[in-house]
């Protein structure tokens, strides 16, 4: 199907340790998009220095490099229409204050440096994250049943 695309969606460690996974993933699998990679991992610095490279020079680099690495993340790549877009307007603004109610932010968070969750933000981002986070092994193409449903 044209537009299909894959994205890099992670909770944070702040999602993770509020009990937000089921929610956040829930919503991913009621919207019909299809889980293609899933894993809980704590990736370290150097990891997450890489993922947030383009922000280096960030006076807020420091800070959030230590706050993603304050806990596990779920790490995951979801499949299906628009995927990058729509799981970037399923996140919300980077600012939860001007997050819509009825996104993650904007139901579940109140600080940019505490936002729950991260979305790739291109396609190609897409890409370079998801060859970041995980092997090329861990991506699991499978069809399901109900996709005539869904599209
Ligand atoms: P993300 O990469 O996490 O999905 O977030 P984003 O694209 O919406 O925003 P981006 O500008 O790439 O920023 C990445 C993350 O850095 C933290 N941040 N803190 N203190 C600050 O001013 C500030 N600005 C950004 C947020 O956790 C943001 O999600």
């Amino acid at each position: 199907m044209s537009n299909t695309e894959r994205t890099f969606i992670a909770i944070k460690p702040d999602g993770v340790q509020r009990g937000l996974v089921g929610n956040i993933i829930g919503r991913f699998e009621a919207r019909g998009f299809k889980l293609v990679a899933l894993k809980l991992v704590t990736p370290g610095k150097e990891h997450l220095e890489k993922h947030y490279a383009d922000l280096s020079s960030k006076p807020f680099f420091a800070g959030l490099v230590e706050y993603m690495n304050s806990g596990p993340i779920v790490a995951m790549v979801w499949e299906g229409l628009d995927a990058v877009k729509t799981g970037r307007a399923m996140l919300g603004a980077t600012n939860p204050l001007a997050s819509a109610p009825g996104t993650i932010r904007g139901d579940f968070s109140l600080q940019t440096g505490r936002n729950v969750c991260h979305g790739s933000d291109s396609v190609e981002n897409a890409e370079k994250e998801i060859a970041l986070w995980f092997k090329k092994e861990d991506l699991v193409s499978w069809e399901s049943a109900q996709k005539a449903w869904i599209y």
